[in-house]
Formats: structure tokens, C-alpha cells, sequence
């Protein structure tokens, strides 16, 4: 099967770059958006991302031109009629993404394959709101999606390998190096860094350290590009807090459980470089 047109649900941090990343590699891009505001807002991020790399040199303008032609901006889902791929990118919330799957599954053609970039949650409960769980998988990309390599594929117990090939494929034609996951609580990635920056996050309401020494403590000991609190202002910490939820609810194991402080930064809105102030704080 070729896939040629794609769509993307969500136009956040993840959505815009996974738009961004297969628009620059020749598909033809749908994205979609809750209201024209967040759309405008989503499709301005990636003009913005676009005209970094051509200032840097990595594109030139007339890249930029043809990449952003290859996107079209939708507040309406049914635009995703002609879609062969959807990778759906909302928010970190299971009935959020059921809902959309069971949308996706009227508009979309019958062979068309279904996709979440979702970091951890359980993808089969996605599948089964739609008629063919054999066409589902996930598609988990990295933040942000146009620099980082790796694309981490899910494969539930009812992916066909027919829908696993076609993933890895499209993986590859995106220049993404492929590992390949069970449809598990956090994949591989996220169970092994979550802990982690949760424990960052519980030293820092311990007091064992200021939150620049434990993140130099891992740049400079570990050669992290980032320690685990500029990551979690990176990830964004209402997600960062879904996502340890996501994982606490499947394990029951306290060490996914996210830490009172994480809870109290998302109440008083400081969800990291999105909204300027986390951990450390943004122009
Ligand atoms: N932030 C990260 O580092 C990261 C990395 C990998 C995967 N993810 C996953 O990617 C997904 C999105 O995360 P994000 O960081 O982009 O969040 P975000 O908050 O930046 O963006 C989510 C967007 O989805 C939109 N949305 C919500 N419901 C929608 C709907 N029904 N239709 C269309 N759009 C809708 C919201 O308006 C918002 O703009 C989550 O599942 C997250 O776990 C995040």
C-alpha cells in the first residue's frame, strides 16, 4: 500500500513537527486543530521551525515554500476522507483518543491505517473503538519530531504485520531510525525516563539539590543533552503529569506516581517552555 496524503489530529508541539517532518519528506499533510485559533497558532509554529532552518542553512526558502504547500490546516476531520495514514496527536487522555478513533474509523477509506503518537497509553483500548483493531498501530515520535531520529513502533496484539511493514516504512522514508515495541504502559522510552525525571522532581521537593545542580549532575555525568527537568520543561508538564497517571493507573507502582510538586506546577499553569515558566523559565 502507498501512502501518499496523511493526516495528523492535533496541531500542538508533537502534531506540528510530525506535519512538519512528513511534509519536508513529499506527503501531502492534513492537520487538524479544535478551533481555527489553535490551528493558526499550531501552523505559525511550523512557518516559525521552517525559517529557523533555512536561517541555519539546512533548507533553503524554496524547501521551505513547497514544504508548507504540502499542508493544509482543517478544523473539521471528515477533511481526512482521502487520508491513507492518520497519526493522531491530542492530548494525553484515553477517551480523548477513543472518541477520535471512532471518528476516524467513519471518515477515513477502509485500508487506510490508523496511528497514535500516544507516549504510553494502552493503544489496543484505541483499537477496539474502531472495525479493524489489524490496521492500528503507534507511531510514537520524539520532541521535537523534525530533529529527533528515532520513531519508537507499538504493535498491539491485534497489529497485523502487513499494517507493522507498512509503519516501518513509512518510518524509514521519514529518515527515522525504528524500534519496535509491545503495546505496554510507556513502550520503552517512556518507562525508563519517566521514572527518572519523576525522581529528579522528588529530589527537588526533598531538597537533596538545586534543580540546575541535578541537571548538570546528568548533562555532565551521564552526557545527557538535557538533564531531567529541562526535559520535563521540554515534554511540557500537564503532559509529563498524564502520562506518569497513564502509566501509575496500569502498574500500580509507586515509582510512576507523579510527585505532589508536578501536580501543583500544573494547577498554577506552569507547564514548562510552553507557557514560558517550569522548572526554569522562558523568553
Ligand atoms: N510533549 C512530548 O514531548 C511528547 C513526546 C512524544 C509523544 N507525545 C504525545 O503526543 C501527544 C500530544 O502531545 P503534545 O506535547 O503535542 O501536546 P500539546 O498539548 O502541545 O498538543 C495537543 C493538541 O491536541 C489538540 N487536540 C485535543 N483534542 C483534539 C481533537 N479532538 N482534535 C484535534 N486536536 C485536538 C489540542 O488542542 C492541542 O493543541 C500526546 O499523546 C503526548 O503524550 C508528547
Amino acid at each position: 500500500m502507498e501512502i501518499k496524503q496523511v493526516g495528523v489530529v492535533g496541531c500542538g508541539q508533537m502534531g506540528g513537527g510530525i506535519t512538519q517532518v512528513c511534509a519536508q519528506a513529499g506527503y501531502q499533510v492534513n492537520v487538524s486543530e479544535i478551533n481555527e485559533e489553535l490551528l493558526n497558532k499550531g501552523l505559525a509554529s511550523i512557518d516559525s521551525s521552517l525559517t529557523k532552518s533555512v536561517e541555519k542553512e539546512r533548507i533553503t526558502q524554496q524547501d521551505k515554500d513547497s514544504t508548507l504547500a504540502r499542508i493544509k490546516g482543517t478544523t473539521n476531520m471528515k477533511d481526512f476522507s482521502d487520508c491513507d495514514l492518520v497519526i493522531e496527536a491530542a492530548i494525553e487522555n484515553l477517551d480523548v483518543k477513543k472518541k477520535i478513533f471512532t471518528e476516524l474509523d467513519k471518515i477515513c477509506p477502509k485500508p487506510a491505517i490508523l496511528a497514535t503518537n500516544t507516549s504510553c497509553l494502552s493503544i489496543i483500548d484505541m483499537a477496539m473503538t474502531t472495525t479493524k483493531p489489524d490496521k492500528v498501530l503507534g507511531l510514537h515520535f520524539f520532541n521535537p519530531a523534525p530533529a529527533m531520529k528515532l520513531l519508537e513502533i507499538v504493535k498491539t496484539i491485534a497489529t497485523s504485520d502487513e499494517t507493522l511493514e507498512i509503519g516501518k516504512n513509512f518510518g524509514k522514508s521519514l529518515g527515522k531510525t525504528i524500534i519496535i515495541a509491545r503495546d505496554a504502559p510507556g513502550f520503552i522510552v517512556n518507562r525508563l525516563m519517566v521514572p527518572q525525571i519523576l525522581n529528579a522532581i522528588r529530589m527537588v521537593e526533598a531538597g537533596v539539590a538545586t534543580r540546575e545542580d541535578i541537571d548538570t549532575g546528568l548533562t555532565l555525568g551521564l552526557n545527557h543533552p538535557l538533564g531531567p527537568l529541562g526535559l520535563a520543561d521540554l515534554v511540557g508538564l500537564d503532559t509529563l503529569y498524564f502520562i506518569a497517571n497513564g502509566i501509575y493507573a496500569e502498574f500500580k507502582d509507586p515509582q510512576f506516581a507523579p510527585p505532589t510538586l508536578l501536580k501543583k506546577m500544573v494547577t498554577a499553569g506552569w507547564l514548562g517552555r510552553k507557557t514560558g515558566k517550569g522548572f526554569y523559565e522562558y523568553k
